[in-house]
C-alpha cells in the first residue's frame, strides 16, 4: 500500500505526522498556512521535495482564506512566513517562487482566478514530484543493478517526497526491476530518520533491511560487505557540492576511502545553480534538546554544551553521480549541471 506523506483534500492540507513513525499512523490536518508553516518547522512533514509540496499547498491554502481587499498583502506575507520555515531545503523556495510566479502572470485577472491556480499549480507540483521520482528511480536502477548491499542514510522515501521517494526510489526501482539486494539503514542520529522512517519503508514495501548505527557504516565498508551508497540531496549547488542529513558527508569519505560508489538522488527541483559552492548552504541548526534527549529522556548531563547541525555538505569530488529525473549526471559538475538543468 502506497505511503500518503500528504494530500490536498476539500480545501485542507493533510499529513502524515512523521513524527509518531513507526508507532502510530496519525493524520495532521492544515486548515491554512500557518498550520503548514508549523508542521513543516516541526518536521510533522520533512524531507525537500516533501518540505516543497507543502509550501505549494500552504501558499494554495492561504491565497484561498485571504479576503480580496487585502489579497496582495496577505499573499507576501503567506510567502514570508513559509519561506522562513526551514533554511537548508532549496525545493522550498523553488515551490514558493513557481507559487509566486502564478500569481504575478495572473494577478491581472481576478483574485478568483489567481486562487485557482494556485490551487492547480500547488497540485501540478505534487504530481510532477511522484513523477520524477519514479524516473530517477529508473535511472538509479540501472545504474545499481549488481548491487546486492546498499547502503542509505536518512529517510529519502516516500515519506520525504509527494511519493516513491528519491534514494528510496532509486531501491523501490530495483526492487520493480526484480533485482534481489539488501538495503543497510543508518539509524540517522539524532532524529533518527532512517531507523523510524526508512526502516518503516521498506518493512511495508517488503525489502530486506539491517538497521545500523552511523558509527557502523565504516566496519561494513571495510569488510567489503557495501556495494554501493544512495542518499537524497536538500541542495545541489552549482559545482555539484551536496547538502544533506548531517552524516552524510562522514558515508562519502569512508566510501571514497574503500572504493565505494556514492550516489545522490534527487529531483533537479533540489538543484540551485545560483548557489556556487557548498559553502554557500546555509545549514539548519535545530534544537539541541534533539541531542540531549531520546524520546524526552536525557543521555547527556545537564548542561552539556550542545552542537546540532541538522545537515552537512558533501564536496563535489566524493560523488560518482548524481540521478535526477532528467537523467544521470556524471563529473565534472560544474559544466555538467548547468546542461543538465538547462535542457
Ligand atoms: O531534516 P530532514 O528529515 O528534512 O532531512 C531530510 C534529508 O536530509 C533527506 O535526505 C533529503 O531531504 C532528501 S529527501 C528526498
Amino acid at each position: 500500500m502506497a505511503v500518503k506523506t500528504i494530500e490536498w483534500n476539500d480545501d485542507r492540507v493533510i499529513m502524515l505526522d512523521q513524527r509518531l513513525l513507526p508507532h502510530r499512523e496519525v493524520y495532521r490536518v492544515c486548515r491554512d498556512y500557518n498550520q503548514v508553516a508549523s508542521a513543516i518547522r516541526d518536521m510533522v512533514i520533512r524531507g525537500a521535495p516533501a518540505i516543497g509540496v507543502a509550501a505549494a499547498m500552504g501558499v494554495a491554502l492561504g491565497a484561498l482564506k485571504a479576503p480580496s481587499k487585502t489579497f496582495d498583502r496577505e499573499f507576501e506575507r503567506i510567502l514570508v512566513v513559509l519561506g522562513k520555515t526551514r533554511p537548508t531545503a532549496v525545493n522550498l523556495f523553488w515551490a514558493l517562487q513557481r507559487m509566486r510566479q502564478v500569481y504575478s502572470e495572473k494577478r491581472s485577472q481576478s483574485v478568483e482566478v489567481v486562487k485557482r491556480a494556485l490551487k492547480e499549480e500547488a497540485q501540478k507540483i505534487y504530481r510532477e514530484d511522484i513523477a520524477a521520482n519514479k524516473q530517477l528511480g529508473k535511472y538509479g536502477a540501472g545504474l545499481l543493478r549488481n548491487a546486492k548491499h546498499i547502503m542509505t542514510h536518512c529517510n529519502a522515501g516516500a515519506l520525504a517526497t509527494a511519493g516513491y521517494g528519491t534514494a528510496l526510489g532509486v531501491i523501490r526501482a530495483l526492487k520493480e526491476s526484480g533485482k534481489a539486494f539488501e538495503v543497510f539503514v543508518n539509524e540517522t542520529r539524532p532524529y533518527l530518520q532512517g531507523a523510524r522512517l526508512t526502516a518503516w519503508e521498506l518493512k511495508k514495501e517488503k525489502i530486506p533491511a539491517t538497521l545500523i548505527t552511523d558509527s557502523t557504516a565504516g566496519y561494513l565498508m571495510q569488510k567489503g560487505e557495501v556495494d554501493a551508497v544512495v542518499v537524497g540531496c536538500d541542495r545541489v549547488a552549482a559545482n555539484g557540492d551536496v547538502a544533506n542529513k548531517i552524516g552524510t558527508y562522514t558515508i562519502a569519505v569512508l566510501a571514497r576511502r574503500h572504493g565505494i560508489p556514492f550516489y545522490v538522488a534527487g529531483p533537479t527541483s533540489s538543484i540551485d545553480v545560483d548557489c556556487a559552492s557548498g559553502k554557500d548552504i546555509p545549514i539548519e541548526q535545530r534544537d539541541v534538546k534533539e541531542v540531549s534527549h531520546i524520546f524526552g529522556k536525557a543521555v547527556a548531563p545537564k548542561g552539556t554544551r550542545i552542537l546540532n547541525p541538522a545537515f552537512d555538505v558533501t564536496s563535489q569530488d566524493l560523488i560518482t553521480a548524481i540521478i535526477t529525473e532528467k537523467g544521470v549526471i556524471h563529473p565534472p559538475y560544474q559544466q555538467n549541471i548547468r546542461t543538465h538543468v538547462c535542457h
